[in-house]
């Protein structure tokens, strides 16, 4: 577990106390290590995390768990870039996982939803586009800037992510695939992504498959949202709707998301950041970090114990024991002790649909 900074280190103190009551109560098996990299190390060391280090995470643990990195006093982010981005592009993790439910209608902005009407799962490519850092600068800081970051896509990339994305579809029984891009404007990258969507696609009969342009679906995600099923996005779409789509189930406190290549050890991360203008408050909402943890879970064999993290959450919900995010007066400890509570004596919510989950 990496808690990084600002409401990373305190929502990772209930996801770590979430693994002990497993371990003491539900007969979970894991040994959780801890490391410090963040923005204090950083500012005391100049070193963010070593290629030593780096190869040491990947090669050490069976998972990952990263609160949040990010902090004021690193004004350009580059402790953030070299170990988040770090790990999605040395362990090359293709797969950024983030999947949306609505558990309560309640905590939606919109009218007229129920429960469980929204359920999407975004694929976001995670290590290509202009995230890599193929650019530059030129006359930096004078009238005569020149910046360029270049927007990256393989065919090798493009083709990986989306093949995930059909496959996720088939094997959870979901019906259609969406793909997103700005492939009006721009032609390059989005024709690629375009044709090898048309060309994956067509080996998947069963499943429906359309592509809308990011702004349009950034529209109708609010417009429509029940519709959406899985949604395959290029790195930088992915990231600003899969924070849209976190808003339409009730914020970022409820976010979670996996990081992934098949047959390596995962980066687990809530979508959300490290929060400073909440930071040392007791505000943060750790269910967005628990239900990380139920991902983990679930991907490490442990659907059961996934099943009842979700479930000892949504009880939460449900129950009005929710930190301010959510309209609730509890702090970050409370919510995460009464969901490890509800996760010992087993309390859940009567009306829980028992077929969700990702
Ligand atoms: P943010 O996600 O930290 O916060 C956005 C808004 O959502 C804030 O108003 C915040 O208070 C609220 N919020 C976020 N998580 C919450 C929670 N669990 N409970 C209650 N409210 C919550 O995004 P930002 O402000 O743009 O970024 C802050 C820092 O975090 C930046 O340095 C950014 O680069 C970094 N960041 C890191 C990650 C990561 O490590 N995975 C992700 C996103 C942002
Ligand atoms: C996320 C974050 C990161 C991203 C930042 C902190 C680099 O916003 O995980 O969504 O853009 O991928
Ligand atoms: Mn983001």
């Amino acid at each position: 577990m990496i808690p990084g900074d600002g409401i990373g280190v305190e929502v990772t103190r209930e996801a770590r106390k979430l693994i002990d009551t497993l371990r003491a109560h539900a007969g979970l098996e894991a040994e959780v290590v801890l490391h410090d990299f963040g923005a204090d190390r950083y500012l005391r060391t100049k070193s963010a995390i070593t290629d030593a280090e780096m190869d040491a995470l990947g090669r050490e643990h069976d998972a990952i768990f990263l609160g949040a990195i990010g902090d004021p006093r690193v004004p350009d982010n580059a402790h953030a870039r070299a170990i988040l981005l770090g790990m999605r592009f040395r362990f090359d993790l293709f797969i950024n996982l983030r999947p949306v439910r609505l558990f309560d209608a309640r905590l939606s902005p919109l009218r007229d939803v129920r429960n469980g009407d929204i359920d999407m799962v975004l694929f976001r490519e995670n290590t290509e586009g202009p995230y890599v850092g193929m650019g530059g600068s030129l006359r930096k800081g004078t009238a005569d800037e020149i910046a360029i970051e270049e927007d990256i896509a393989t065919r090798r990339g493009v083709e990986r992510i989306i093949v995930a994305a059909f496959d996720f579809a088939r094997a959870t029984g979901r019906k259609r695939v969406t793909l997103t891009d700005k492939a009006n404007a721009m032609p390059n990258v989005g024709g690629l992504w375009r044709r090898t969507f048309a060309e994956v696609g067509a080996r998947y009969a069963d499943i429906e498959r359309e592509a809308i342009y990011a702004d349009a679906l950034a529209l109708d995600m609010v417009r429509r949202p029940s519709r959406y099923d899985v949604i395959v996005a290029p790195n930088l779409f992915g990231d600003l709707l899969s924070d849209l789509a976190a808003a339409l189930v009730g914020g970022l406190g409820l976010a979670p998301s996996a990081n992934l290549h098949p047959g390596r050890p995962g980066l687990y991360e809530p979508v959300h950041g490290s929060a400073p203008d909440i930071a040392g408050t007791g505000r943060a909402n750790p269910m967005a970090a628990m239900l990380t943890i139920g991902l983990l879970l679930s991907h490490g064999g442990h659907e059961a114990l996934a099943r009842r993290v979700e479930a000892a959450v949504e009880y939460a919900l449900l129950e009005n024991r929710t930190t301010p995010d959510l309209g609730g007066n509890l702090s970050t400890e409370q919510v995460g002790d009464f969901i490890c509570d509800a996760i010992v004596t087993g309390a859940r919510s009567p009306e829980r649909d028992p077929q969700v989950g990702v």
